[in-house]
């Protein structure tokens, strides 16, 4: 079945000059020697992350999470990342919520990261694992208690009649919290990316972008560079 092509209207709103006027990938941009890169991409990801925090990314430690539902359609949202290691890069959310059902049923994510300061990308995919119940009520309990709260309402995504509602779960969930203080969201899991393929873009303001691809079978990881 062919599909019309959209056509663009008319600026009417100002928004499509305002877009175009916008700088991108412009000042100083750090430079990225390929043939010095580590063997693997953990040492990498840990030194880029180092360089973000010292050049002062805010949050550079959030990332955005796509993950797809039964139909093939992705959805995509920003998380906080826990821990990267050699399992890989892990994060924690309700496995009650819409990323945590379509996990369920298709465990494969990728993680992207942007810290726009350096003009650095890194792109993560690979198949996701949920962590055991003890190592996630690890995570839980580390939490605030206002976040603590929240995940303990267990109802991430769903349909919210009215902010009183929240606002009357909360209170019931925070008075348990400081009643049980050891008390564990059951549905609460960290999960991890266990990268399969990682990617370091390092933004050039001539366009001249360098891509660093690793990618792994079993435990060995190869390097290639990519096209811009
Ligand atoms: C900076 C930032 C950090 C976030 N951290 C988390 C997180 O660690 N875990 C989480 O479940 N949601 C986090 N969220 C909220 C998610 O973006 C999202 O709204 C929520 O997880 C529901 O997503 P879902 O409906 O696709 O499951 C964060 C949002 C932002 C903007």
């Amino acid at each position: 079945m062919s599909q019309e092509s959209p056509t663009i209207s008319q600026d009417a709103g100002g928004l499509r000059a305002l877009l175009r006027g916008l700088p991108s990938l412009a000042g100083d941009l750090p430079g990225f020697d390929p043939g010095r890169a580590p063997a693997e991409p953990v040492a990498l990801f840990g030194r880029w992350l180092t360089e973000a925090i010292e050049a002062g990314v805010a949050e550079p430690h959030a990332m955005t999470l796509s993950t797809v539902d039964p139909r093939g359609l992705p959805s995509a949202r920003v998380l906080i990342l826990k821990d990267v290691d050699a399992t890989g890069w892990w994060f924690a959310s309700t496995s009650a919520g819409r990323k945590g059902k379509e996990l369920a049923n298709t465990p494969w994510a990728a993680l992207t990261g942007y810290w726009a300061a350096l003009g650095r990308q890194v792109r993560v995919r690979g198949p996701v694992h949920p962590a055991g119940a003890e190592v996630s009520a690890r995570d839980y309990l580390g939490r605030s208690a206002g976040a603590r709260a929240v995940a303990l309402l267990a109802r991430q995504s769903e349909p919210l009649a009215d902010l009183a509602e929240l606002a009357a779960e909360l209170e019931w969930a925070e008075d348990r919290i400081t009643r049980e203080p050891e008390l564990v969201a059951p549905d609460w899991t960290l999960y991890v990316v266990a990268a399969e393929e990682v990617e370091f873009w390092q933004g050039d303001p001539r366009r001249r972008h360098t891509r660093l691809r690793y990618t792994r079978t079993g435990s060995t990881w190869t390097k290639e560079l990519l096209w811009p």
